[in-house]
């Protein structure tokens, strides 16, 4: 069974209270629950880790290298300077898919830019929480199709 890491960074812990209008009314746990019950479908294991800390996330990251198969990250607003994110991204080199509730292209001008892009297979920006979802998938489909 193939294991992801889905990490969400800063203020991703007051979904549900933050900006409803902007990241909806679903909770982090409620979106992890529903991960979780798709997992069972693709057969995946799943970790989930939410902190406000660019520490914590980089050590959970360099924690997942040789034990996890990939990584589902919502980066929060780290996404958008977090030099130290995106170098513990790329020192992983595991597969990984960038993950946004809200359309960062849509928004103001300093979220349209993402510095942690360029290191992750994909990016999935707008789709509220089915983003999440979706990134499982991708991941799946990228393990199928490397014949892993
Ligand atoms: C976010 C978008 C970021 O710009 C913002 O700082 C977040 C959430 C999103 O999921 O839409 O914290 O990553």
């Amino acid at each position: 069974m193939r294991s992801i890491l889905v990490v969400n960074g800063p203020n991703l812990n007051m979904l549900g209270v933050r900006e409803p209008e902007v990241y909806g009314s679903e909770t982090l746990a409620d979106i992890e629950s529903r991960l979780s019950e798709l997992a069972l479908e693709l057969d995946l294991q799943l970790e989930f880790v939410q902190s406000n800390y660019e520490g914590d996330l980089i050590t959970k990251i360099h924690e997942a290298y040789a034990t996890k198969d990939g990584i589902v990250i919502n980066p929060g607003a780290f996404t958008h300077y977090s030099y130290a994110l995106r170098d513990a991204l790329s020192s992983v080199a595991l597969p990984a898919v960038e993950v946004h509730l809200s359309n960062i292209y849509k928004r103001e001008e300093f979220r349209h830019h993402s510095v942690t892009a360029p290191v992750v297979l994909g990016q999935i920006s707008g789709l509220g929480s089915y983003g999440y979802e979706l990134a499982l998938m991708a991941l799946v489909r990228y393990f199928e199709e490397k014949g892993e």
